[in-house]
């Protein structure tokens, strides 16, 4: 018999919640907001606890062609200034380092004026119910098999084998984009994907677009003759050997046929609304840290011990909202929970609430003055994200291209058989984020956006500047610090294969005037800027939005696990991360799809130890 003692809280002096709930999760993004309508569907009495609000039913977000006013929104938006490296000269070299220049205004770029305060790299995050899914690009990909096998390699944990996995993308999935019955995918779950629905432009060779294509095609192996049918391929197919395969796809993403966003923003107000789950959604309230106890397990001491967490409410408490008000603060008060406390807080603040609550590593805690209730030194540490960046030019006159082309591809030096890149080119800019971003070129802009998958450097961490829930934490990326050479080295060929594929565009479009990151015109036989030049030019200028690992699951002998195989907190009793900080690398080329899949494994985790618990 366990019996948790309630007697000796942190807090005392704080309002007691007169319920108690089965489950509290901590965040409404891809990770939290699903498991919470899961485990109240299941009949556990549910808290689901929102620092943000509901845009469900605004047109910025509702609509998914508003992407970027919903990442620029004020109304969401949560600012993150990081850095990249431990190298501020080098740092300063990033095109769109921000600063502030007063009253709520900006200077972005590489000339600030006198008296501007460099606040650093804009990592924008969404404070709102469903999470960073609320202003992502929705873009769906699959993880590569090799990066669920790692977590079987770990932790002996056989059900993260790859083959098992697609098991969750098919009960969440209401698939939009393919006739019913494909084995591969799921019609009845409550996450929509749709993809292009007419992709008939690639069968027109007179289109500049098409052009491009096919010399993608040449210069990557392909098929010449199918680009057409290429275009058209489900980007989540299940053949063998899928990670191996060079290849172009249809763009999914997580929205319905008609460009409405489909989020765990969805699936939280659906579940509320049928009025027969046990869930509750506190939206405005911040989770300040997560309460324990110390439990005793028969005679034996056992692990402290989840019970609850402490909040703080109001709107825009947490100083990376851009609304929030100096020494702003709510009243706070305790809400326990009698089986579990489930941290989802994204890759930035699960790290910072596990050590608010006294679990991370010694030094750091006690430096803020926070009792240790466990040393877990990998909390906060391990950040990986996927270096991105693009090739931009202005063409003569607008590319005829009446879509995306979307292609995931393996360069020649890519250590083992997987592909490391994901591309997409088209009539758009992307050149990262700041505030304002994404910029505009002209109505000529032309952009090959490159992703590059499984950085080699995880280095990164996510640490305190205080002991104060409101303040946000100092995030340090350290891209390239292991395997750096070979990464740039990758980068610099996935760039210069496509530029040479705007080669074979031709006139009306060409001649195109690149403007990153080799500017001049481009032509046949052009001495490009040098290798070496665009290896510097991507140190420097590679971002990223896809931070994952910094409470990674990992093996009984690493000291840096932070969770093991079932999501739970090492070291301590009732509590899981259930976000994209629990995978021990970045998942594939993007992470939302991945995110929202354990969001479902942890949910049947969760519930068969509550099954065994009654039994
Ligand atoms: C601009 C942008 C574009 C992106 N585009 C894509 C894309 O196209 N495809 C893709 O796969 N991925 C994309 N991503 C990444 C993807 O959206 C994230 O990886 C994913 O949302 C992570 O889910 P999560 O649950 O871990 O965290 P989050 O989505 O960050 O959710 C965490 C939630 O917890 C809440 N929260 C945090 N702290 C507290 C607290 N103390 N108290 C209460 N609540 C709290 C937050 O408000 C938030 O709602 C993009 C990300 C950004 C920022
Ligand atoms: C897992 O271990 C097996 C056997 O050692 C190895 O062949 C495989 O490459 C490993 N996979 C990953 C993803 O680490
Ligand atoms: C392509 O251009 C040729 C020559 O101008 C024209 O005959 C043909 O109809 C065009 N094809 C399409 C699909 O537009
Ligand atoms: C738990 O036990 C430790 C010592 O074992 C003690 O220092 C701490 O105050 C106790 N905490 C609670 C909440 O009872
Ligand atoms: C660019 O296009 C215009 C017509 O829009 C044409 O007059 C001009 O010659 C083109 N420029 C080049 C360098 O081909």
């Amino acid at each position: 018999m366990r019996s948790a003692i309630l007697s000796a809280l942190t807090v005392s002096a704080t309002a007691v919640s007169a319920v108690t709930y089965d489950y509290i999760v901590v965040g409404s993004g891809p990770g939290g907001g699903p498991l919470a309508a899961d485990l109240s569907r299941a009949g556990y009495s549910t808290l689901l606890i929102e620092a943000g609000g509901d845009e469900g039913l605004n047109p910025t977000y509702d609509d998914i062609a508003n992407f970027n006013e919903a990442a620029n929104d004020e109304a969401t938006r949560w600012d993150f200034w990081v850095k990249h490296s431990d190298d501020p000269v080098r740092d300063l070299k990033f095109k769109h380092n921000t600063w502030d220049t007063g009253a709520g205004t900006f200077y972005v770029g590489l000339d600030p004026p006198p008296g501007a305060k460099l606040l650093g790299i804009q990592y924008p995050r969404a404070g709102v119910l469903g999470g960073c899914a609320m202003h992502n690009g929705a873009v769906t990909t699959l993880p590569q098999d090799d990066d669920w096998n790692v977590i079987v390699n770990t932790t002996g944990d056989v059900s993260w084998e790859a083959g098992k996995m697609r098991r969750y993308l098919k009960e969440i999935e209401r698939n939009d984009y393919l006739a019913a019955g494909n084995p591969a995918h799921g019609y009845d779950g409550w996450l929509s994907i749709t993809a292009a629905p007419d992709v008939s432009w690639a069968k027109n060779d007179n289109l500049t677009g098409t052009k491009i294509l096919k010399e993608v095609a040449r210069l990557t192996g392909q098929d010449v003759s199918k680009v057409a049918d290429l275009v058209s391929k489900d980007i989540l197919e299940d053949v063998p050997n899928r990670d191996q395969v060079t290849s172009f796809y249809n763009m999914a993403q997580h929205s319905d046929s008609k460009g409405k966003r489909s989020s765990p923003n969805n699936y939280v107000r659906a579940t509320l609304a049928e009025k027969k789950y046990p869930l509750t959604l506190k939206l405005h309230t911040l989770v300040t840290k997560v309460l324990f106890s110390n439990s005793t397990d028969g005679m034996a001491k056992a692990p402290p011990r989840a019970i609850g967490v402490e909040v703080m409410e109001g709107a825009s408490l947490y100083r990376a909202d851009p609304r929030s008000v100096p020494g702003g603060k709510g009243p706070v008060s305790q809400i326990f929970a009698s089986k579990e406390v489930i941290v989802s807080g994204g890759a930035f603040n699960t790290p910072q609430i596990l050590k608010l609550s006294g679990i991370g590593p010694r030094a750091e805690l006690e430096k803020f003055g926070i009792p240790v209730i466990k040393d877990l030194p990998g909390v906060g540490e391990r950040l990986a994200d996927n270096y991105e960046n693009s090739l931009l030019a202005l063409a003569n006159q607008t590319v005829d291209l009446p879509g995306l082309i979307t292609m995931q591809f393996r360069t020649p030096s890519a250590v083992g058989k997987n592909r490391n890149f994901f591309t997409w080119c088209g009539n758009f800019i992307f050149q990262g984020f700041w505030p304002g971003f994404p910029g505009f070129a002209g109505p000529t802009q032309f952009t090959c956006a490159m992703l590059h998958i499984g950085p080699k450097s995880q280095s990164g961490s996510v640490r305190l500047r205080s002991a104060d829930p409101r303040d946000v934490p100092d995030i340090n990326f350290r891209f390239f610090e292991h395997g750096g050479a070979a990464d740039l080295h990758e980068f610099v060929e996935a760039a210069n294969l496509l530029r040479e594929s705007w080669l074979a565009a031709g006139a009306p479009a060409a001649p195109f005037e690149e403007l990153h990151p080799c500017p001049g015109r481009l032509a046949k036989g052009r001495a490009e800027c040098s290798d070496a030049a665009q290896a510097e030019y991507f140190k420097t200028q590679v971002y990223s939005h896809h931070a994952s690992s910094t409470a990674a699951i990992g093996g009984d002998n690493d000291p840096l696990a932070v969770l093991d195989s079932k999501f739970r907190v090492r070291g301590v009793n009732g509590l899981r991360v259930v976000d994209a900080s629990a995978f021990p690398v970045v998942p594939g080329a993007f992470p939302v799809l991945p995110t929202m899949m354990i969001s479902r494994k942890a949910a049947e985790d969760i519930i068969a130890d509550a099954k065994k618990a009654a039994a």
